[in-house]
């Protein structure tokens, strides 16, 4: 049993943020909640700000050695910066200690940013994607991830044929050994990159192996105008981009598609009546130029949505950053439009913590911080959002649960993130 006190914050909806100003948080032997319990007066300084783990739902396990690399959009950017760097992400053109590092950082940032799950693509290699599957194994962490699958303008060296089988035959080889190990905190997931660089075959494939594992798919939709152009040239018979993946069978709810900026109605409602999320990646639409999401239309279809940094399309995995990016997109959108509704801190800070988890069909045990949810946890030093709260303890007191949201929001780095927790487990340890 383990016992964190301090001020509890989690988000059930996006209005209704509640704030426990005093209390203890109980995790069993298990790693599951047991009780949140109100603990009499204030608490004592120093006492942490306990917020629910947050899940970043789209980003690229290989890209980190090229974020922040400056390009006018998508392709170019793939192109120049990215496709060399995933080529190079295998035992074969790296030192196994070299990539045991890079991977390993990458994991240790996710825990120093509060990330108590990660939805992630590798690069197309199957060696590194175990690899990774194993750190993270060792280190207690929380990870879907899948090889990035692609068969034709793939940076592998193979024929379109040989690529797409060798493409099917290590997908379901990755999924046989790594989908649901660690006790379900691991999961496969079946990861054809985009209608660019997949045939219908290969796209086919994956959908049918996602159907044989019970495991999810990830990809990309709709991010940038020459992207959606090049698809509709590839797929002539499909009416749209959307119906690109549905005749490929990849739509469904266990189906994450990233970006989704340039949707039409009809494709929206497509995405909604067969339950598939779109996963917003704001800091990576801005980054790359490739637009603003409107999150409210996809909501109000109906869109299931995810909250994601999109390494390295987003330049940094901070998701409060993120957060702020998906207010900050809303509120540029209503400078054109002011009947566009604004977003808050608080639903921000929900599609990354419940609202994600409800998405991904782990509402209720993820996101939350209640009595049977799994304690994927994060503890943040409040005085490190504000010099008044490490000059005036007191000033902590008369805060309601919207000014934590909106000072995590505008405020939190990891500097201010004390420990993280996965299923009870550090896997960033408090200090
Ligand atoms: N579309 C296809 N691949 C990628 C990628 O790696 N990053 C982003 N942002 N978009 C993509
Ligand atoms: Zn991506």
């Amino acid at each position: 049993m383990r016992e964190l006190a301090g001020i509890v914050l989690d988000t059930p909806t996006p209005a209704t943020p509640r704030l426990r100003g005093h209390a203890c948080v109980r995790v069993d032997e298990r790693g599951t909640i047991e009780d949140v319990v109100d603990l009499p007066g204030d608490p004592p300084s120093g006492a942490p700000l306990i917020i629910p783990g947050l899940i970043d739902a789209h980003l690229h396990l290989p890209q980190y050695p090229v974020v922040a690399r400056r390009e006018s959009s998508l392709l170019p950017w793939l192109e120049r910066h990215v496709f060399p760097t995933e080529k190079k992400f295998t035992r074969s053109a790296r030192g196994p200690d070299d990539l045991q590092q890079e991977i390993g950082s990458f994991l240790d940032d996710l825990a120093a940013n509060g990330i108590t799950w990660a939805i992630a693509f590798g690069a197309i290699w199957e060696d590194t994607t175990d690899l990774a599957f194993d750190l993270a194994r060792r280190r207690g962490q929380r990870l879907a991830l899948g090889k990035v699958m692609m068969d034709e303008g793939s940076y592998g060296t193979a024929q379109p044929i040989e690529a797409r089988n060798r493409s099917l035959d290590e997908t379901r080889r990755l999924a046989a050994k790594w989908h649901g190990a660690a006790d379900g905190l691991l999961e496969y997931v079946a990861s054809p990159r985009f209608a660019v660089t997949c045939s219908m075959e290969l796209m086919r494939g994956a959908a049918e192996i996602a159907r044989e594992f019970g495991c999810r798919i990830q990809s990309h939709l709709s991010e940038n105008h020459d992207e959606i152009e090049l698809v509709r040239g590839r797929f002539p018979d499909a009416s749209d981009y959307v119906d690109v993946y549905d005749k490929a069978g990849l739509l469904g709810a266990g189906t994450l598609l990233g970006h989704g900026i340039h949707l039409s109605r009809r494709e929206m409602e497509r995405l909604a009546e067969t339950g598939t999320t779109v996963v917003h990646c704001p800091t990576s639409n801005f980054f790359l130029n490739s637009g603003i999401c409107p999150i409210d239309q996809l909501r109000a279809a109906g869109v299931p949505l995810a909250l994601a940094s999109d390494i390295a399309g987003g330049p940094e995995m901070n998701p409060f950053q993120v957060m702020r990016s998906a207010i900050e997109g809303q509120k540029a959108r209503r400078f054109a439009d002011p009947s566009i509704p604004e977003w808050t801190p608080g639903e921000a800070f929900h599609l990354a913590t419940a609202g994600a988890a409800q998405t991904l069909g782990r509402g209720g045990k993820l996101g939350i911080i209640d009595p049977a949810c799994e304690a994927d946890l994060v503890l943040i030093d409040p005085t490190a959002l504000s010099p008044s709260l490490a000059l005036s303890p007191h000033t902590a007191r008369e805060l309601q649960a919207e000014d934590w949201l909106s000072l995590l929001v505008y405020r939190a780095t990891p500097a201010a993130i004390q420990a993280t927790m996965v299923r009870g487990a550090w896997t960033k340890a408090p200090a």
